[in-house]
Formats: C-alpha cells, structure tokens, sequence
C-alpha cells in the first residue's frame, strides 16, 4: 500500500515537474519520494537550484516560506498547511521592533525557524550550522539573538568577546530535555557518543561529545569510527541514520523529542498535494514582492557573511 502510493507520488513528480523537498526530521516513507533531504537552509538552497517549476516543500511553514524567498519565481507548495513550528511565532515584529528603537545599536540576530514577518525587522539571518560562523564575522559587538535562548547561549560561549543579548524563547520540543534524560541515557549506553542539536539546554549541550545542526549530526555519525551514538534532535534523525549505517547503532536520547509539527506532514498529504498541483490545488505560499524584499535583506546579509 504505502509503496503503490509512492509509485502515483513518483509519476505525478515526473508528468507536473514538481521537486519534493524534506526535512530531515520527515518520516521514512516521505524521505523516500523526495529529490533531496536534508536541514532548513540546505533545503532552501536547493529549492534554488533545482530546476523545477514546482517546489512540494515538506516540513514547515518558515522553511516553506524561506524556500519561497530565495526563489519567488517557482511556485512554492506546503504538504501540509497546518505544520509551522511553535519557536518560528513566538515573538511580534513590534516586540523586535520596539527593542531596536530602544538600543539601535545592536544588531538583530534571527535564526532561521522565525515567520517572513519578523524577519523584516531583523539584521542578518542564522541557522544552526551557520549560527557562529556569522556571529563571529559580524563587525558588530551588541547583538540581541531570537528566539532560541539555547541557541543564543551556545552562540555566547562560541563568542565571547560580543555582547549578546537573549531573549526568552526556543523549541518546545529539544527543551523538554533533560540533564536526567542524558544521565539515564548515558547510564544504558555507556560508550556511545552523545550528539545534539544546539536548540536542546546547555546544561545538555555542555556535557555532550558534539553540538550541531541536524545535518552537522548526521555527518558526524558517519564519518566517526565510534559505533555507538545517543542522537539528542527529533527521533527521525536516529532512525535515518540506522538506514544508511546499518553496522552502528544509534539511540534516541529521550522519547520526548518528537516533533508534532514536523510529523503532522503524511504520505497522504504529499499525494494530494501533488494531484493539487497545477490543478488549483495544493497550499501554495503566496508573498507580495515587498514583503520578500523586505524579508530577505537578513538572509542576503547572511548569505555574504557566511
Ligand atoms: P535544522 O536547521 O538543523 O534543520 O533545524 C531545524 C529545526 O527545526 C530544528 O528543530
Ligand atoms: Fe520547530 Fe522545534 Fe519542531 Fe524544529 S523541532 S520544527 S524548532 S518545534
């Protein structure tokens, strides 16, 4: 069943020139049919450079959006409209805004899970590989960092000489882990290596053996001559890994980092979407000339940072 429902995704691809993008925090049989995986900002590069009309982005809407931004010419597709991460809404432009009135001087640094709204109102853009890298070649020493206070806080100690600021916001999802949930962790698997994902607690992220973007996470576990690693990011991540290195192993480093969001999107909702398309279906991201350009001045200052 699951397979004659990829094969109809695999020829409607093919006869409406649509590519199907996926986070990597996709279940298996999305991963499957998609031309490429990979974390958000990968996936946005790619809606570039991918020659298709049509883009089916499946993850969320930021990262949708952000597709849609560095390529208004493609038609850009949601899989499922009600996906959009918790952190992205957390904080008003007028909010952002009323801050920057107040100390113009710092500069505004947003992670890439923010809405095209907030955007606006921010300096340079980041995403968890790039995070430092752009902190660290920014001549600017005051810099107010949203939402994600973990992210923030990594970003603090990789740079310590600038004065950053946070705020009080983050992924619900890599915060409900715990110091316990790694203690237990690391009690079961004892010479397993630990990776997580810089959105999870410092008091997680300082005793863990690598710190990185999901795609960072993967990439170290492949190329480690360790054979055993504890994947503190959305369980998806654990269970692709034991795909592609069947001779490592890999645990998840609590039960708690499913993402709702991320797994709302279903094989189901990637076949209708692609029956919708060209056919006045489909949940298309629309956005208005202005409010890309105005978005995308903290993604063009980051593209020339990093
Ligand atoms: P990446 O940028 O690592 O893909 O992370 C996106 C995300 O939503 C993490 O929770
Ligand atoms: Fe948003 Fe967290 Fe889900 Fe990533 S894991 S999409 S940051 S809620």
């Amino acid at each position: 069943m699951i397979k004659d429902v990829q094969e109809r995704i695999l020829k409607l691809k093919k006869e409406k020139d649509i590519c199907i993008l996926a986070h990597s925090y996709q279940g298996r049989e999305i991963v499957e049919v998609a031309d490429f995986v990979g974390d958000s900002f990968q996936l946005s590069r790619m809606a570039q450079t991918a020659p298709n009309a049509n883009i089916l982005f499946c993850g969320v809407h930021f990262m949708a959006e952000t597709a849609k931004m560095l390529s208004p010419e493609k038609r850009v597709y949601l899989a499922n409209p009600e996906a959009g991460c918790p952190m992205a809404e957390q904080m008003e432009p007028d909010m952002i805004q009323a801050l920057k009135d107040m100390d113009p001087e710092r500069k505004v640094v947003a992670y890439i899970n923010t809405t095209a709204k907030l955007k606006c109102v921010c300096d340079v853009c980041v995403t968890s590989s790039s995070a430092v890298k752009i902190v660290k070649a920014m001549e600017d020493k005051k810099i107010l960092f949203i939402p994600d206070c973990n992210l923030g806080a990594f970003v603090q100690k990789a740079v310590p000489d600038k004065d950053i600021k946070l705020l009080q916001g983050g992924c619900p999802v890599h915060a409900s882990v715990t110091l316990k949930d790694l203690e237990d962790a690391k009690a079961k698997h004892p010479d397993a290596l630990v990776l997580v994902h810089p959105e999870c607690n410092p008091e997680v992220t300082d005793r863990a053996d690598y710190v990185g973007s999901t795609s960072g996470i993967m990439e170290y576990a492949k190329k480690s001559d360790a054979k055993e690693f504890i994947i503190g990011t959305e369980m998806s991540i654990a269970e692709h890994l034991q795909y592609e290195e069947p001779d490592k192993k890999f645990y998840i480093l609590s039960k708690k980092i499913l993402c709702p969001n991320m797994k709302l999107t279903t094989l189901m909702d990637v076949l209708n979407s692609c029956e919708g398309i060209n056919c006045g279906g489909g949940f298309e991201i629309l956005m208005s000339d202005e409010e890309i350009k105005a978005a995308r001045v903290c993604i063009d200052e980051m593209l020339r940072l990093g």
